[in-house]
């Protein structure tokens, strides 16, 4: 993204001119403090809000620029990870993940291999026809995980995906996203979870107030003196 300023009503300034190029592959995590513009950064690349100056491009595509029709087909390609995890409760696990293939309108049989090969990689398989609040807060994140990855897309954005979890079950939560970029998705994650930046050592994102402050290869958390 280039020169991106997102102002949201009420003159907030949410981002002012922000430049940040990611790789295919990478992995990165994006800190800072709250209010620093981390989740209205990770929005401008799923396209849930639109910069009100600049450029958004992803894979190629200026986001600004999809049409209504064509924002649907570009969601696909991005998987979105929240903290609160964001399940349909009244729907089973399986539901949940094949969710995003039925409303394509993807063939049965597509749909129950793609949600049967996401539901294995998260270690779920078993649980498929339970519903969320039948799973632990780990579980129902990593189904979560099961459906960004369901669609086989370029990037999953995780917007504090460990912010409910406690520190062993984040840590299973990790290793996961770490698997799946493994794969060659790139992930990119905002997080305020010093231990699991410190002990990654990724490409670390330092906001502050709606800019980037730093920018590190193999970051920390905190800035090294
Ligand atoms: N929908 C909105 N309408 C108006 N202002 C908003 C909206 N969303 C965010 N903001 C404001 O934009 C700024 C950046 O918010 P943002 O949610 O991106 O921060 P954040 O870094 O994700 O914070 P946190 O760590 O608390 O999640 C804040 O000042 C916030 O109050
Ligand atoms: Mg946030």
């Amino acid at each position: 993204m280039y020169g991106v300023t997102k102002v949201y009503p009420g003159d907030v300034v949410a981002l002012a001119g922000v430049d940040l190029s990611v790789e295919k592959g990478d992995f990165v995590f994006i800190v800072g403090q709250s209010g620093a513009g981390k989740s209205t950064l990770l929005s401008l690349i799923y396209r849930g809000a639109t910069p009100t100056k600049g450029q958004v491009l992803v894979g190629g595509r200026n986001v600004i620029r999809l049409k209504r029709r064509e924002v649907a087909v570009f969601r696909r390609k991005i998987g979105v990870v929240y903290q609160d995890f964001k399940l349909l409760p009244e729907r089973s696990v399986y539901e949940n993940v094949a969710f995003a293939l039925e409303v394509i309108e993807a063939p049965q049989k597509e749909i129950a291999r793609k949600v049967s090969a996401a539901l294995d990689m998260v270690g779920l398989s078993h649980k498929a026809n339970s519903l969320p609040g039948q799973l632990a807060g780990g579980e129902q994140q990593r189904v979560a995980i099961a459906r960004a990855i369901v669609n086989d897309p370029l990037i999953v954005v995780a917007d504090e995906p460990t912010g409910n979890l406690d520190p062993d079950t984040s840590a299973g939560i990790m290793a996961l996203l770490s698997d799946i970029n493994c794969r060659g998705t790139t992930v990119i994650m905002a997080t305020h979870n010093q231990l699991i930046v410190d002990r990654m050592r990724k490409r670390v994102v330092e906001m502050e107030n709606g800019r980037v402050v730093r920018d590190e290869r193999q970051g920390m958390y905190c800035h090294e003196v």
